[in-house]
């Protein structure tokens, strides 16, 4: 077994960061860019943001800098003229950023487009410090294998996640009663259903809590962010899906929390600020000082839990039944959504809608619980679910 050692100025962490330019890799920059004595910085990936990239890059002086998009090559070229930073371009290149000797790698692509890299990291025994959770959910089971065979470690950064990750005893595996995730409610908590017909993507986008990319940002005002954390939780942590509880917990204080047998229950606690998780991650197995806010008990009038509404909330009761089926479920719900939010943000659809094409994919799919072996399957199945939901978005942008 591999014997992890923290990041010192004596023994600098080799980091590369999948997404450095998205909401979770520039908190991730912002935390290695405050101590750089202790990291080096292999490479970033970015989709097209060149700009932000090449001054990411020239600020933590890695040694390369990718853009997924091949026609951004050029502008990423000439932004970093005069510096031995290398460039590269094109999804290959992403796939290779990550093949290189970077010990942690951050892995916040959004979507099933991190699944290749972060696959790669894994294979190759890296720290993964996953927040790609579309990653997991679409090939949980050859992640969780590229790292157990590879000696890597997965540490989870979702802020969930990486709370029950803190508190969960692995030697006291069989102790455990229960996991329960708790959810903010999202922009849309106390809705009606009439109200959500209506909404528009600037309301899905303002998140109460959370400052987050677009697409996670719908997905929490749907729930289908939290749907995507119970298969998440489910794969990390080992327990069935009838061991894993959802509670919505509007102020954002309490992560998530483990039951265990004797009646006990831990929790993590925090100010909402991705820089706590991402802090655990980077400086794991130690713990490093962290800018966020601290907690402030006196300024918290109260903490209040709610059941979460799935009539109100479909994905929820979608993502549960994927979890149950297993097989090709979670990936077909994972791009009939990502979909469906493109389509719902460049404004084809409406809000309620994205579930339903969600089901109407899931429903219209033959063999949904089938085995699924390889990443080959996992890619055909992605490319084949987005086709499907393309043509419903299509259908209802007729029907409009
Ligand atoms: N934001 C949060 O607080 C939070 C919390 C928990 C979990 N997560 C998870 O973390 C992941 C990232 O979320 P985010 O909110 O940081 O997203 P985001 O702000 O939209 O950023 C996405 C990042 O991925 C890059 N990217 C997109 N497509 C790519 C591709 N095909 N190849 C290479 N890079 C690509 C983007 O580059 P460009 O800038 O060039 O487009 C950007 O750097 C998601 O899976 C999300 O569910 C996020």
């Amino acid at each position: 077994m591999k014997k992890w050692v923290a990041p010192s100025p004596e023994n600098p962490r080799h980091v590369t960061i999948l997404g450095s330019t998205g909401s979770v890799g520039q908190s991730t920059v912002d935390l290695i860019a405050r101590d750089p004595t202790r990291y080096r910085v292999e490479a970033l990936v970015a989709r097209r943001s060149v700009e932000l990239l090449a001054e990411q890059a020239r600020r933590l002086r890695a040694r390369l800098a990718v853009v997924a998009d091949p026609d951004q090559y050029r502008s990423l070229k000439e932004a970093l003229a005069g510096t031995s930073i290398e460039v590269a371009a094109g999804p290959e290149a992403v796939v290779e950023a990550a093949s290189r000797p970077a010990e942690w790698v951050m892995a916040a692509v959004v979507g099933f487009a991190g699944l290749a890299p972060t696959l790669v990291a894994a294979r190759r025994g890296a720290m993964v410090a996953l927040a790609n959770k579309e990653a997991l959910v679409c090939a949980g089971r050859l992640l969780m294998d590229a790292i157990d065979h590879s000696g890597g470690v997965l540490l989870p950064v979702d802020s969930e996640h990486n709370a029950i990750f803190q508190v969960f005893e692995p030697d006291q595996h069989r102790a455990v009663d229960r996991l329960i995730l708790t959810a903010s409610g999202g922009p849309f908590r106390n809705w009606s259903l009439a109200d959500m017909a209506e909404v528009t993507p600037e309301q899905a986008l303002a998140h109460p809590n959370w400052d987050m990319g677009d697409k996670i940002s719908i997905d929490s005002a749907t729930m289908m962010n939290k749907g995507l954390e119970l298969i998440e939780a489910q794969l990390l942590f080992g327990l069935p899906e009838s061991q894993v509880d959802i509670v919505v917990h509007p102020q954002s204080v309490i992560h998530s929390m483990v039951a265990y047998c004797d009646g006990s229950v831990l929790a993590q606690l925090g100010t909402a600020d991705m820089r706590i998780p991402i802090s655990h991650a980077l400086g794991w197995p130690s713990r490093i000082d962290g800018p966020a806010a601290k907690l402030d008990f006196m300024a918290i009038p109260a903490l209040t839990f709610e059941r979460p509404d799935s009539g109100r909330f479909p994905a929820l009761r979608l993502a549960r039944e994927a979890l149950m089926t297993g097989g090709y479920a979670p990936i077909v719900l994972n791009a009939a959504n990502e979909t469906a939010v493109a389509a719902f943000l460049a404004r084809q659809i409406r809000f309620l809608d994205i579930a339903r094409i969600v089901e109407d994919v899931m429903s219209g799919w033959n063999g949904l619980s089938e085995a699924v072996e390889g990443l080959q399957q996992v890619e055909a199945a992605d490319l084949e679910a987005r086709r499907l939901a393309e043509d419903i978005c299509r259908t209802r942008l007729q029907s409009c």
